[in-house]
């Protein structure tokens, strides 16, 4: 992977112009910085003015989202754990509106629809995360989903590992929403193997 971690590094260099963030000490978790522009990208190009996004971390593709807003755009990002949310805080602007709770006890009480929604917290949790925003969409909205290959180990029906069953889950969930128009990309990078679920609502 050394190699496409150097393509990924060309690609930053010559494109694009990675927000600045504060990662503390938390892990690298984050999208890559051309991952990170391709979600601004699809925001743009759905004309987005309400995102709402599961799993901040520190904040980064939070930044790249929030990017793609017009001023009056509203920007919901949720986070499970108060150590990210608290680093995320340092990062974010403040029309950017920070939910520090698990994804599913949150989701309930927001109002939609939302244009783009990157579902990016607990991979086990996926397919409910769907079942819920589910909601808080129109037709015409876009669901974005990461690390949902796994180096490959998407393919292991018998997998005990609760991220590979929840990705699995998420596929079936996927498969069984005739409103769902869906694929999945398979991604090589400084993230290593894996990649994005695109799930356009009709
Ligand atoms: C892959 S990281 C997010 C990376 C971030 N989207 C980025 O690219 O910069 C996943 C985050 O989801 C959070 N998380 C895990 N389970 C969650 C849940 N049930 N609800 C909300 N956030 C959760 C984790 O604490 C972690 O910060």
């Amino acid at each position: 992977m050394q190699r496409a971690s150097q393509v990924d590094q060309f690609i930053t260099e010559r494109w694009l112009d990675e927000p600045a963030v504060d990662r503390g000490d938390l892990p690298p978790h984050d999208v890559s910085a051309p991952q990170g522009a391709m979600l601004e990208l699809l925001a743009r190009a759905v004309g987005a003015r309400a995102i709402l996004e599961l799993g901040t971390l520190a904040g980064y593709s939070t930044l790249w989202l929030a990017r793609a807003l017009p001023p009056d755009g509203r920007l919901i990002t949720i986070e499970s754990d108060p150590r990210a949310a608290e680093i995320a805080r340092r990062n974010l602007p403040e029309n950017v509106k920070l939910i520090v709770a698990p994804a599913l006890e949150a989701l309930p009480g927001l109002s939609g629809p939302f244009d783009l929604i990157f579902i990016d917290a607990a991979k086990r949790s996926s397919a409910h995360c769907l079942h819920e925003v589910r909601n808080l969409a129109r037709p015409g909205t876009l669901i974005v989903a990461d690390n949902v290959i796994r180096g490959g180990a998407l393919l292991d029906a018998d997998s005990d590992d609760p991220s590979v069953r929840g990705v699995r889950e998420f596929f079936e969930a996927v498969a069984a929403e005739p409103r769902l128009v869906a694929t999945a990309i398979q991604t090589v990078g400084s993230k290593g193997y894996d990649g994005f679920a695109l799930a356009l609502v009709r």
